[in-house]
């Protein structure tokens, strides 16, 4: 069987650790011989490197494992890359939450301004990093998942329009299926949704039972009416995101044709979201106190005491697995469906073709074969035009150093919707995001 070379770009992620275990646990079905670890960070990167040493050695002695800051030692040779960068890392993060949020307005990772400041980094930085990675491999798959993927995807579209290598993706609507399978008490392997939207913003219009095709989405309204709605890893989750997941019940209520995405709620309830954030402790703290906590603490006893041994177990990794299966596809041609950000090009049939669209996708050796969903309904198609013009407009911004053009994409964008406070947000963001924001003009 073929071995894959692979290469993780934000190798001191809070997230490397669960790749790293998975890719043991994973190792018959997506087998590797070569695994890098790059990161800008190097004393970020160092321990989760050496964790990562003394697992291999243990679990997957074979494995050619190493960690690096210098792309000429992490890119050649690559067959798929793990994009997985956070531009500015959390404590920007922290201060796209905090700064709108201090001026009345939601302060959020990936969304409202918080959303576009983090989308210009990352335009900036991811386009760097691809344009780094093509000079040593060309033909390498790019599997994005860095953030605020909607606005780095329509930018990634821009800067390498024959570039059928990458592609853009996120965990959210797997983990909302696995959510609704859960609420059933069903295998999430079963379940074949349908789906539309933007990134982190989009709905399920059916889920269908695969052996009788029957549409569970009737059921799952009544059930979601009577008992709410949780993560499948509620368990493990702060309450935070239990919040954000039992507000699908609320959305179901006021809209109930679809299964929303968790995301659709800042949109639809702005006023809402935004009074229950605190302006003083936001998810980027939470995080920072607990996962980032909790991950280099384990790096840290693992090297300490030599041994993975049994912590092999801790840390759920529901999203490398999703990820690494994402690659099994492409390379073995499986033809698996996935939730993509794709070109729309009449998948959803009343939406501008150039828009990054999210919708199900077969996915193989070729890529992405999206599954259109026709028309949709005027309410919807209303949102989804208003939020792909905001996300072009910030992409506009990026490439003409336009401040003109954040402007109007900070006014359109439904978190704020008003010029004089666009204007106010844009200044105090273009204060905070200075050096790394393209100079705006
Ligand atoms: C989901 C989204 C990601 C996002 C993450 C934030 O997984 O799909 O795009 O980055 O949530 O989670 P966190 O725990 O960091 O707030
Ligand atoms: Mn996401």
């Amino acid at each position: 069987m073929e071995k894959f070379n692979v290469c993780i770009v934000g190798g001191g992620s809070t997230y490397t650790l669960g790749f790293l275990k998975s890719f043991v646990r994973l190792k018959a079905e997506f087998p590797i011989k070569k695994l890098v670890l790059f990161d800008i960070d190097g004393d970020r990167q160092r321990p989760i490197g050496e964790y990562g040493k003394i697992l291999f050695k243990e679990r997957f002695p074979e494995l050619d494992f190493s960690y690096t800051t210098d792309p000429a030692e992490a890119y050649p040779e690559m067959d798929f890359i793990f994009m997985q960068m956070r531009a500015g890392g959390l404590p920007m993060r922290r201060k796209d939450e905090h700064i709108p949020l201090s001026m009345g307005k939601i302060g959020q990772e990936t969304v409202g301004a918080g959303g576009m400041a983090y989308g210009l980094r990352s335009c900036v930085d991811m386009i760097e990093a691809v344009h780094q990675i093509r000079e040593y491999s060309p033909n390498a798959w790019i599997l994005n998942y860095s953030n605020p993927a909607a606005i780095v995807a329509e930018a990634l579209r821009r800067e390498f329009p024959d570039d059928q290598r990458i592609l853009n993706i996120c965990d959210q609507p797997e983990n909302i299926i696995r959510s609704v399978s859960r609420l059933l008490n069903v295998d999430w392997n079963t379940l074949d949704p349908v789906y539309f939207g933007l990134n982190h913003y989009g709905w399920f219009t059916h889920i269908y039972d695969k052996k009788t095709g029957e549409d569970l989405l009737p059921l799952i309204r009544k059930t979601v009416h009577e008992k709410g709605f949780l993560p499948q890893d509620a368990e493990q989750r702060d309450q935070s995101w239990l919040d954000t997941y039992g507000f699908v019940q609320t959305m179901m209520e006021d809209f109930p044709d679809y299964i929303p995405n968790t995301y659709d709620g800042y949109y639809l309830y702005p006023e809402y979201k935004c009074s229950h954030l605190n302006p003083e402790y936001t998810r980027a703290d939470e995080v920072i106190d607990g996962r980032e906590k909790r991950v280099f603490e384990e790096a840290a006893a693992v090297i300490k005491e030599g041994k993975v041994g049994d912590r092999f177990h801790a840390i759920s990794d529901a999203h490398a697995e999703m990820m690494i299966k994402v690659a099994e596809a492409i390379a073995f041609n499986t033809n698996q469906r996935f939730i993509v950000i794709v070109k729309n090009d009449g998948a959803i049939a009343n939406l501008q073709n150039d828009a990054m669209v999210e919708v199900v996708a077969e996915l193989g050796i070729n890529g992405p074969r999206p599954m259109r969903v026709g028309t949709i309904p005027q309410f919807y198609y209303g949102l989804l035009a208003q939020q792909v013009s905001c996300e072009k407009l910030i992409v506009d911004a990026y490439y003409e150093h336009s401040y003109q053009k954040a402007l109007e994409a900070f006014t359109l964008n439904r978190l704020i919707n008003d010029a004089k406070k666009a204007r106010e947000l844009l200044d105090a963001l273009v204060e905070a995001n200075k050096g790394q924001w393209p100079e705006l003009k």
